[in-house]
């Protein structure tokens, strides 16, 4: 059995995003000892800009008409797609940035979906796949807060992994992780320990399940 991880933080050391997908790994490698685990750190290596509208232009013309760039990026997409179709299980941990996803994880869409394998009316990419998608956000977003909304990456991240490639969609998110490094959120010191606990009690459950070969 392999596992695929995707990591998006941009940081390595104190990511929340890490901390929740090292508990759904653990609990996947707990019950897979010795399997693989297949990763991507996109945040830190990053996927060229470029390669995206190389792959889209690449695709327009004939394998043998491509560019130096052109297949370079084809085969890189291809590649992305390969790591996917490969796992049994995939694990995503994705920081929200600026109110949306940060330009790595869209390259990271944008390049899968112009492989044909992810195209529309082929068999959706992730079909029936078990997917944990690990979210963070360092404010609150929930009903009812002055930036009700204001999230722009959840939504469209189930949109893509859940209703466009067919994955069997965990999503675990915890918000407020900037309580207790930005003095403005001090007030939330409560809220923030009980929404970090529910998250990683929550990674702890979709681990197992994930585990098991089937999404929560
Ligand atoms: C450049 C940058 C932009 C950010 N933008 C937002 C934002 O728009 N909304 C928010 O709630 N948090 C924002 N954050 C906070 C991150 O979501 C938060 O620190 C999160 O924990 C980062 O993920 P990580 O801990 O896995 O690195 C931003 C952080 C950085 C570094």
């Amino acid at each position: 059995m392999t596992l695929f991880r995707l990591d998006a933080s941009i940081r390595t050391e104190g990511s929340a995003s890490r901390e929740i997908a090292d508990v759904v790994e653990a609990e996947w490698l707990a019950a897979h000892p010795g399997d693989a685990i297949e990763r991507r750190h996109i945040g830190v290596d990053v996927l060229p800009s470029d390669a995206w509208p190389n792959a889209v232009a690449g695709s327009y013309v004939p394998a043998d008409a491509r560019t130096p760039a052109q297949r370079d990026a084809v085969a890189l997409a291809a590649g992305l797609v390969d790591e996917l179709l490969a796992a049994d299980a995939i694990l995503l941990a994705v920081p929200l940035y600026n109110f949306g996803v940060s330009q790595h994880i869209k390259t990271w869409i944008d390049l899968v979906v112009t492989d044909p394998r992810a195209s529309a009316g082929s068999t959706p990419l992730l079909a029936g796949k078990p997917v944990v998608l690990c979210t963070v956000r360092g404010g609150a977003y929930g009903a009812g807060t002055p930036r009700e909304g204001w999230d722009h990456s959840t939504a469209y991240l189930r949109r893509i992994l859940g209703d466009v490639w067919g994955a069997d969609l965990t999503v675990i998110e915890r918000e407020f992780t900037l309580v207790g490094v930005n003095p403005a959120l001090d007030a939330f010191e409560d809220l923030a320990a009980e929404m970090h606990q529910g998250a990683l009690a929550a990674a702890r459950e979709a681990g197992k399940v994930l585990a098991l070969g089937d999404a929560a």
